[in-house]
């Protein structure tokens, strides 16, 4: 594996969680929010498990931040959860909250770690989604609200910070898929999302930045479109695959314009006058995040807009059936960086495996297919430094296992292993060669 001397000074290396997936949302007052409910309802999420002990990383912070420092790491990603801190999104703020996370980013700051705010990472407050949630428009206030209560409490300590992890599936994959809380199929409530997404991520910059905050980004999670076949048609439907996933938030953010492949489905939908909001959402950001796992084949299929369906195809898969495939985190870099963002530093915010790891009888998890998958992006990553791109840090998905979302606890991302009976951490072989490459 690649290790620290390899990649330019000032690389950083990280771990990223978010709260809903670790913390116990049961715990500290926080309000009620759609992943619960979605999870409560049947066939929603594998045994419709919930995050409400989940790791317990509400009670067990400490132990973990010591597990992020033993990791060599330089950067710790994190989310706030907005209805910790205001239970029903607006207005009463629930103080135990903000000093829970006032406390952590003292515990990071302490161990030399930065802290790394992501302020949305998916478990939207229930009172919000009774009006519409990301449907409303007036999630851009809300959320600029909820940003300041933030800014104002850890705004001083925090090293940087992005409002809205992995648009496409807070807005597609939850309203499009129907596979993510609030579980939509619905093409209008999917154009009114999207585009009120990237204007909420306009209006919490605006607000962090106004705030004194610095260091501001933005998430998105990119997934590889290869043609499922060398065929025009193949060719088209992956091109518009690639429009809708890949392209239409970083074309928001970062050109202040949404691709045509996607106007053809969602142009009918969108609210009126939506690109009056362009002056909004397309708000400086110092860096762009990318998130990365997987590639998809696509092809035509004869069904409405957006005409296709998708294969997988026959590279090594992860436990969920996620192709591993490094070449695309090498390509998304190259393009992130030459038709978006230009001399923007560009971080991997997230990239790793879900593994089918056993605990052996001595009590270690040795989870090679993991270390290899790593050390395989890493090398993409390197590449992708080579050949101009200004890729500044690396984070591991995930520090711990955790909730994974529609998949409950059964799929593990985690260096460190969880039992989720005792809550025992137990890093596993990846956690150890991790922090060997890590070190400084
Ligand atoms: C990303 C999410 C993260 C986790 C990983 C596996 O899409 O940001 O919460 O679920 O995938």
């Amino acid at each position: 594996m690649l290790t620290r001397a390899d990649f330019p000074e000032g690389f950083l290396f990280g771990a990223a969680t978010s709260s809903y997936q670790i913390e116990g949302h049961a715990k500290g007052g926080a309000g009620p929010t759609h992943w619960d409910n979605f999870a409560a309802t049947p066939g929603n999420v594998v045994r419709a498990e919930d995050g409400a002990l989940a790791c317990d990383h509400y009670s067990r912070w400490e132990e973990d931040l010591d597990l992020v420092a033993g990791l060599n790491a330089d950067v710790y990603r994190f989310s706030t959860s907005w209805a910790r801190v205001m239970p029903e999104g607006r207005g009463a703020v629930n103080e135990d909250g903000l000093d829970f996370y006032d406390r952590l980013v003292d515990g990071l700051l302490a161990r030399g770690i930065k802290p790394a705010l992501t302020l949305y990472h998916w478990e939207l407050p229930s009172a919000l989604a009774d009006l519409g949630g990301w449907r409303n428009r007036d999630i851009a206030q809300w959320f600029a609200d909820y940003t300041n209560v933030i800014a104002e409490r850890l705004g001083d300590r925090i090293w940087s910070a992005a409002p809205i992890n992995e648009p496409w599936c807070v807005g597609w994959l939850s309203h499009f898929v129907g596979a993510h809380a609030p579980g939509l199929r619905d093409i209008r409530a999917t154009a009114r999302a999207m585009h009120h997404i990237l204007l909420a991520h306009g209006t919490a910059t605006q607000a962090m930045r106004a705030a004194g905050m610095s260091n501001l980004g933005a998430v998105c999670n990119l997934e590889w479109a290869s043609p499922a076949e060398d065929t025009d048609d193949c060719r088209a439907a992956a091109a518009r695959y690639d429009a809708i996933y890949n392209r239409f938030f970083l074309g928001g953010m970062f050109k202040g314009e949404y691709p045509e492949l996607v106007l053809e489905g969602l142009g009918p939908h969108l609210p009126d006058r939506w690109q009056d909001d362009f002056a909004t959402i397309t708000t400086p950001v110092d860096w762009c995040g990318l998130n990365y796992y997987t590639r998809t084949l696509v092809s035509p299929s004869d069904g409405p807009w957006p005409h296709y369906q998708q294969t997988t195809g026959d590279l090594p898969k992860n436990s969920i059936g996620w192709e591993t495939y490094p070449q695309g985190l090498h390509d998304f870099l190259m393009r992130t960086h030459t038709e978006f963002t230009g001399d923007l530093p560009i971080y991997v915010t997230e990239n790793g495996m879900a593994a089918n790891d056993v605990m052996n009888a001595d009590g270690r998890v040795e989870d090679s297919d993991r270390v290899a998958f790593v050390s395989d992006h890493l090398n993409a990553v390197h590449a992708a430094i080579a050949g101009g791109a200004p890729v500044r840090g690396y984070y591991l998905w995930s520090l711990l296992d955790n909730y994974e979302w529609a998949f409950g606890y059964e799929k593990r991302f985690g260096a460190v292993h969880i039992d989720f009976e005792s809550l025992k951490r137990v890093p596993k072989t990846s956690y150890h060669a991790l922090a060997e490459a890590f070190r400084k």
